[in-house]
C-alpha cells in the first residue's frame, strides 16, 4: 500500500527513531508500503519517519542503469528497481567512516530540491534486516551517500541542514514560497 510522504517542514521529520525490538509481520508490511512509496515518487531511498513512523528502519534501491549516478535522491523513471535489490536496513550502525565526498542530495520529504552535501565516502554499517539478522555492508560509492542521508531522518535530520548558512536561508525564502 502507498503511503503518504510526510513532507518537510513537518514536526515528524525532527524525531529521534525508536529502535526495533520485534521483526514481525508489522513491519514486513512497512517496509513493503515503504518500496512501493518509494517506487511510486521515482525515489531511490525512504526512512520509515518519511511515511510516519518513528522507526529505525530505511531502505534504498539503486536503480540498475543509475550506479554510477551523478545525484542522489534524483528522480528518474525507467522500471529498473526490482523489489529484490532493496536494501532494508533495520537499527543501523556506523562501525566505521573515513575520507569526504560531495554528492547532489535529494529527499522525497523536500521534492525538486537538489543541493550539493558533504559526506564521508567511505563507511561501514552494521544493521539487521526484516529477518532480525545481523548483516554488515561497506560501500565507497553512491550507496554509502545513500545510507548516510537515510540514517539521517532516523535521528531527525534532513540534509537541508548540512548546507551553507546563506544557502539554507534561501532554501527556506524559496521553499516557503512554494508551500503558498
Ligand atoms: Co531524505
Amino acid at each position: 500500500m502507498i503511503r503518504e510522504i510526510v513532507v518537510y517542514p513537518d514536526k515528524r521529520l525532527k524525531l529521534i527513531s525508536k529502535e526495533v525490538s520485534v521483526f514481525d509481520g508489522a513491519l514486513h508490511e512497512l517496509l513493503d508500503d515503504m518500496y512501493e512509496t518509494m517506487r511510486s515518487k521515482n525515489g531511490v531511498g525512504l526512512a520509515a519517519i518519511q511515511v510516519g513512523v518513528d522507526t529505525r528502519a530505511l531502505i534504498i534501491n539503486i536503480p540498475l542503469a543509475d550506479e554510477e549516478g551523478e545525484s542522489y535522491g534524483e528522480e528518474h523513471s525507467q522500471n529498473d528497481q526490482p523489489k529484490e535489490n532493496t536494501l532494508e536496513m533495520i537499527n543501523p550502525v556506523i562501525l566505521k567512516k573515513d575520507g569526504t565526498e560531495k554528492f547532489q542530495e535529494g529527499c522525497l520529504s523536500i521534492p525538486g530540491v537538489y543541493e550539493d552535501v558533504e559526506r564521508a565516502k567511505h563507511v561501514k554499517v552494521e544493521y539487521y534486516d526484516r529477518h532480525g539478522e545481523k548483516q554488515t555492508i561497506e560501500d565507497d560509492g553512491f550507496l554509502a551517500i545513500a545510507i548516510q542521508h537515510e540514517m539521517d531522518h532516523l535521528d531527525g535530520k534532513v540534509f537541508i541542514e548540512k548546507l551553507s548558512f546563506l544557502k539554507r536561508k534561501k532554501f527556506e525564502k524559496e521553499w516557503a514560497k512554494r508551500q503558498k
